[in-house]
């Protein structure tokens, strides 16, 4: 059988749909540099991820539509590739960092539910998964980014410009370099937001495909104010699953809705835990409360991360769980969140 042309493959391949856009990957413009050889073919799939969960599905499905056109074929190489888009930026708010491709805001109502711990293990998840990613600690009450992901070094200066340290891929700051830690702060919201406007503005940020921001938690004028100025791509917010921090989640999630700000998804964190001697499980709070709660309101669920000391030890010894053991079972959770997160964003930019 002589080999099928371009057009013949592009149209297997055409069965082939992306269940997030609705629509199958030759009219999305996935399929490029196809090269169709006697006995091979060759072309790359162009993803708007590359922490896509279909990635591995895809290229399966590709190979197998190819084979049914050219059943002949000695080789059919087929290159997954990813090119993060940028989100549309919501009118009124401030142009800068047009580096950063995605902003993601990592938010709770309630103080100590895990935000932090959240944002270093989606920050080193979506960069094992192959993304640029960036991460600011804008928690001026209490910044703990630069002790999750410590390093020995101080951020330096370029000029006028404060270099974001590195770890792991990661590229971050936080406003623990910039305050004084044993200096109450009582800073007014706009004071905040304009701290952090100059944490966007003045560090010499590389590009990013997703740049997470850890935000203090709470709902007042600090919260709002950087819902407003900050030009978010959206935002995660953390619960643990019972009522106490579930309420003023809700209220969380109403604020950024108030402003215009989609919400991304919800993780339920602390949703159960696994004893480490019968590895019987338990449950803290209620697991699935959370997951619960953001079914009811509309939201997806991107995890459930459970109580597992090795998180919390991980924390302290400044290098993230997904670094640490990322084949861990919680490595997993986080890793399959991060991905969760990133089809979010992805299907954001495909409604607007
Ligand atoms: N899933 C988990 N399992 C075990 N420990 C956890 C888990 N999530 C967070 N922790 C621990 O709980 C404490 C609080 O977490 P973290 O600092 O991330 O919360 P936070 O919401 O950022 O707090 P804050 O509101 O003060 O900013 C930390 O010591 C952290 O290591
Ligand atoms: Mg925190």
């Amino acid at each position: 059988m002589s080999k099928p042309t371009e057009k013949q493959i592009l149209d297997s391949l055409r069965t082939i749909i992306d269940p997030d856009l609705g629509k199958d990957i030759v009219t999305l413009g996935f399929v490029k540099d196809m090269k169709v050889a006697d006995d091979s073919v060759s072309f790359s799939i162009n993803l708007t991820t590359p922490a896509c969960p279909m990635k591995a599905q895809f290229k399966k499905m590709a190979e197998d539509a190819v084979r049914k056109v050219f059943p002949s074929a000695g080789k059919i190489e087929v290159t997954m590739e990813a090119n993060v888009r940028q989100s549309p930026r919501a009118q009124g708010q401030l142009e800068i960092l047009p580096s950063a491709k995605n902003i993601v805001a990592i938010a709770s109502g309630k103080g100590g539910v895990g935000k932090s711990t959240v944002a270093v293990n989606l920050a080193a998840a979506l960069t094992k998964l192959g993304a640029k990613v960036g991460l600011l600690d804008a928690d001026i009450y209490g910044p703990s980014v630069s002790m999750m992901l410590r390093t020995d070094e101080k951020p330096k200066l370029n000029g006028e410009m404060i270099l974001p340290l590195e770890k792991d891929g990661i590229h971050y700051i936080s406003m623990g370099f910039l305050i004084d830690g044993s200096t109450p702060i009582i800073w007014r919201g706009p004071m905040v937001a304009k701290a952090i406007e100059q944490l966007l503005q003045e560090v010499e940020w590389p590009e990013m495909d997703y740049l997470l921001v850890d935000l203090p938690p709470g709902t007042g004028d600090a919260q709002l104010t950087i819902a407003q100025r900050v030009p978010l791509t959206g935002a995660v917010i953390v619960s643990t699953p019972n009522d106490v921090a579930l309420v003023t989640a809700k209220r969380g999630l109403a604020m950024f809705e108030k402003m215009n700000v989609p919400i991304l998804g919800m993780i339920e964190n602390m949703s159960f835990f696994v004893c480490p001697h019968c590895s019987k499980e338990s449950g803290i709070f209620t697991k699935g409360r959370a997951e619960e709660e953001a079914a009811k309101l509309g939201v997806a669920c991107l995890g459930m991360i459970p109580l597992e000391p090795s998180i919390a030890a991980s924390g302290e010894k400044g290098v993230p769980i997904v670094t640490l053991d990322p084949s861990s079972s919680t490595a997993t959770a986080f890793i399959s969140a991060a991905e969760k997160l990133a089809q979010s964003i992805a299907k954001l930019s495909k409604e607007k």
